[in-house]
């Protein structure tokens, strides 16, 4: 609150917004009116999972069976499909010395916690809209969503995905894209 105070902007802001100074519960509220105006609901995948057996394509469906049957949704998974847990990235293979030299961001979680166990470790991304995403991962090293998924099969995985299963996951992951503000994301 303190500093919040200390920014002329936010001071009218809050007035105009509430009514009156800047305290908890306008601070809270305005975090969670923000964080609502994130909604993209309605993506097909959705429309699909509420009943609608062609509101995805046969090659999205088929990859939506590839990301179970891969292991995929050991960590993306629920809602979001991702967000709800912290991982290692790197599982079957060092990720790290693949990729060249080692920045403080790649610490992942450790920079937060100072745990040992927590290096390397990142949340698991939620893989909403995730075709409108792109770069991927925490370094921004894969440009395109087909080479996130193949470094996810190698290196969380310890499988080469063939190129075909690639642009099938790629299709189901197409099919989380939602509507923002009632106009489809695109
Ligand atoms: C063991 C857990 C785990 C498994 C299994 C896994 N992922 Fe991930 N995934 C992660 C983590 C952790 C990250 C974040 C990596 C980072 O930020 O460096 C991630 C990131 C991603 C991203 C990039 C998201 C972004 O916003 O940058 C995509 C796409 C992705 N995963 C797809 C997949 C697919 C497809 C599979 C199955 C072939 C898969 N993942 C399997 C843990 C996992």
């Amino acid at each position: 609150m303190k500093k919040l105070k200390q920014s002329p902007q936010y001071v009218s802001t809050f007035e105009s917004a509430y009514g009156s100074e800047i305290n908890p519960d306008n601070i809270k509220n305005a975090i969670a009116t923000f964080q609502r105006s994130l909604y993209t609901p309605n993506a097909p995948f959705d429309l699909y999972l509420k009943g609608n057996k062609n509101a995805i394509s046969p090659q999205a469906k088929q990859g939506y069976d590839l990301f179970k049957s891969y292991g995929c949704i050991s960590c993306h998974q629920g809602m979001l499909v991702g967000g709800n847990m912290f991982q290692s990235l790197g599982i079957f293979g060092d990720y790290f010395a693949d990729h060249g030299s080692i920045t403080k961001s790649d610490y992942g979680r450790y920079n937060v916690t100072g745990q040992e166990e927590d290096r390397y470790v990142f949340k698991v991304p939620s893989l909403r809209n995730i075709v409108l995403t792109s770069p991927y991962f925490h370094d921004g090293n894969p440009q395109t969503l087909d080479q996130a998924i193949k470094l996810m099969g190698k290196y969380q995985l310890g499988v080469d995905i063939p190129q075909k299963d690639v642009d099938l996951i790629m299709s189901f992951l197409r099919s989380l894209t939602g509507e923002y503000q009632g106009q489809p994301l695109s």
